[in-house]
């Protein structure tokens, strides 16, 4: 590809020809996970210039509620403001720029600096300031905006004073496909935190397929481990799953039908920076949800929905997030870059507001088989980033099974290419 623009920078122009040298459906070379000012030009050009997932409207319920996120050195303050809206904020005070809330999560009446008093509303404004001169314009002095955008429930952000401009396209496909889940009428049951021992292009790829799958016994209680194969690349060792997988399908795409609920594969994974894919998907066993033997975990279903027996679906969206819902509750997955070699996954079960805690669910049964999953996947990422940083590492070839490996990739090397020129 030809690049105008202002010339890369040193970095960025290594990481360009370390990417153009990948060979064909390969993994990345070493550099790309391990290399400190390769993961500065991630921040830069990934992550403060994407739409990135933060996390749900249920996680800020109530005026004055919030969650921050870390995006690099870049804070950004998420929260709800006393008319309700939900509004994102540089995290960063106006007067001499001290951090105005200290990370996580919580609730706050105004936003108060805790260095000389500076006062903020829930909306920005700068409501108070002391012993400023006569004549100082406060209102040029509230919070710096975060472009924030609200998709079926789910919250993104983006950094870029001009941010990529296909989110409301997304949104019009997959906002159809949440609505049954009805994420506006949540709660949040549970929240883990998990640092895996890696750099978060490898959390991603490792959430990208199931090859490994043979590693997570308690998810393959009810998650098919074909995910991601066509027919004619089913193994034989697989084939009787595959067959069940089959039947369930076929249920589903009736019960839907029948609920009027849209099911059909939708993806655009690579060519858009949003890059995204969504499909509803049969469950085993049961059908229903991530029980051990694919029963539901909660009793009250989401939204109006009366069938259980909905499968799962599925969203997709680069560069930092999964989900699952399904007709008992919803687990949102945020991926967030702590340092090159740490990536921070936030993993929220999502249940209908009204259900109950020890009446209609268990947090324990229901945070079962994703906190072991997690726990297996961070091993697994882990393992590949010492594998990675060895200088016995060479790129080797992906199988059959990791087609979305290789999008995510595709995606990231797109990416880093034409923000270049931007
Ligand atoms: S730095 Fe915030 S009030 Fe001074
Ligand atoms: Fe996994």
């Amino acid at each position: 590809m030809t690049l105008t623009g202002a010339p890369a920078d040193a970095d960025t122009t290594r990481l360009l020809a370390l990417l153009a040298g990948r060979a064909d459906r390969h993994s990345l070379p070493g550099p790309c996970y391990t290399d400190s000012a390769l993961h500065e030009v991630d921040l830069r050009l990934i992550w403060q210039r994407q739409w990135v997932f933060v996390g749900s409207v249920a996680e800020v319920p109530e005026p004055g509620d919030y969650v921050t996120v870390d995006l690099g050195s870049a804070s950004v303050l998420v929260l709800r403001d006393d008319d309700g809206q939900v509004r994102a904020f540089r995290n960063v005070c106006r007067h001499r720029g001290a951090r105005l809330v200290d990370g996580g999560s919580g609730s706050v009446g105004n936003i108060v600096c805790a260095y000389h008093r500076w006062t903020y509303g829930t909306d920005g404004r700068l409501l108070h300031a002391p012993q400023l001169p006569a004549g100082t314009d406060l209102a040029c002095l509230g919070l710096r905006t975060v472009h924030l955008r609200e998709v079926g429930g789910l919250l993104f952000v983006c950094l870029a004073a001009d941010p990529p401009g296909d989110l409301d396209a997304v949104a019009a496909v997959v906002a159809p496909y949440l609505e049954p889940h009805a994420i506006g009428r949540t709660k949040v049951a549970a929240q883990i935190d998990l640092v895996e021992g890696g750099n978060w292009k490898l959390t991603m790829e490792n959430n990208r397929e199931c090859y490994h799958c043979d590693g997570h016994p308690e998810l393959l209680g009810s998650f098919f481990p074909t995910w991601g194969l066509a027919d004619d690349q089913v193994p034989d060792r697989l084939r009787a799953d595959h067959d069940r997988y089959l039947l369930a399908e076929a249920d589903l795409l009736r019960r839907c039908d029948l609920g009027r609920l849209p099911h059909t594969l939708a993806e655009d994974l690579v060519d858009r920076p949003v890059g995204f894919r969504i499909q509803r998907e049969p469950l085993d066993g049961a059908g229903e949800s991530f029980g051990p033997s694919g029963e539901r975990l909660v009793r009250r279903l989401l939204g109006d929905l009366t069938d259980a027996r909905l499968g799962r679906l599925s969203l997709h969206v680069q560069p930092n997030t999964w989900f699952h819902a399904q007709a008992d509750h919803v687990v949102t997955f945020a991926v967030l870059p702590v340092a090159v070699d740490r990536t921070l996954v936030r993993t929220t079960w999502l249940v209908h507001e009204d259900a109950v805690e020890g009446v209609d669910y268990d947090v324990d049964a229901l945070t079962a088989v994703w906190r072991a999953t997690n726990e297996q996947d961070a091993e697994f990422v882990a393992l590949t980033q010492a594998g990675v940083a060895d200088p016995g590492y060479e790129p080797g070839p992906y199988s059959e099974a990791e087609d979305q490996v290789d999008a995510f990739v595709r995606w990231y090397t797109h990416r880093i290419e034409e923000e270049v020129t931007r």
